[in-house]
């Protein structure tokens, strides 16, 4: 997300507590949706069960009204293909050899877990299945870095050339963010970065990872819906985010 700087808030064992239980709720809202992806399926029922699930635990998503050219519509982004972030839940019927990243927000108590994940839709092509791989593995390898001591553009750093040494390329535009009690709060933490820059990372930081990959170039464009971002050149893209906190153990996932 691009944002100004906003404050970094230290979050205590108790509220750690709630941000786990915020994220589980958020995991569990999320695979439910995954678990209905496949061809014939639009947008907009995966939207429908993670709301459902919400629903049971009496709680919802930071998304909905979110601020930007109009109020983001629903629960979750579901953004197809070519289509990196912000995509809008709707009529769209899913296809055999698409992907789809689902992103999702929860706000349980006052804290907030935001995940994301790409998925195939039926069989997909080998490079498309490279391409989910390395961004996996991109989180992966931002997770690793979390630990006191580190800096913002560690994480940035290892995400950056991980990627690039893979043939893709990351987004300049959009970034992590640190996350509680409001989705996006400070230090923004963006997919490239220059070793030991940047803030140092300390215990109690909670922090939303997501490298955002793209196939053929880094530049992106917003769509007609003026939400949906897309690759500039139309070449598949994936995402995947965790929200993960700084412990004394080293970097903990919350959104399991
Ligand atoms: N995970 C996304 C982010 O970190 C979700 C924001 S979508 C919005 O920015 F609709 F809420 F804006
Ligand atoms: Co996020």
């Amino acid at each position: 997300m691009v944002s100004w700087e906003k404050s970094i808030n230290i979050k205590s064992p108790f509220e750690l507590d709630i941000m786990r239980e915020a994220g589980r709720i958020n995991a569990e809202a999320l695979y439910a949706a995954v678990d209905l992806v496949k061809p014939g399926v639009t947008t907009a029922e995966l939207n429908e069960i993670f709301e459902s699930v919400q629903k049971k635990y009496d709680v919802y998503s930071p998304f909905k009204n979110y601020p930007g050219p109009y109020p983001y519509p629903a629960s979750i982004c579901t953004s197809v293909n070519e289509e990196l972030v912000h995509g809008i839940p709707g009529k769209r019927v899913l296809k055999e050899g698409d992907i789809i990243s689902m992103d999702a927000g929860t706000v349980y108590q006052g804290f907030v877990g935001d995940m994301a994940v790409t998925v195939a839709v039926g069989e997909i092509d080998p490079q498309t299945k490279r391409l989910l791989e390395v961004t996996k593995q991109a989180l992966d390898i931002a997770v690793s870095k979390m630990v006191p001591g580190n800096t913002v553009g560690d994480i940035g750093y290892a995400v950056e050339t991980f990627v690039e040494s893979q043939g893709f390329y990351i987004t300049r535009t959009y970034t992590g963010h640190g996350v509680g009690r409001k989705m996006h709060e400070g230090p923004q933490v963006p997919n490239y970065g220059r070793p030991g820059k940047g803030m140092r990372l300390r215990e109690g930081m909670t922090i939303a990872l997501e490298p955002m990959v793209l196939g053929g170039t880094s530049r992106t464009m917003v769509m007609d819906d003026e939400w949906t971002v897309a690759s500039a050149d139309g070449s598949m893209t994936a995402h995947f985010e965790h929200t993960v906190a700084v412990t004394a153990n080293g970097p903990e996932i919350l959104t399991f």
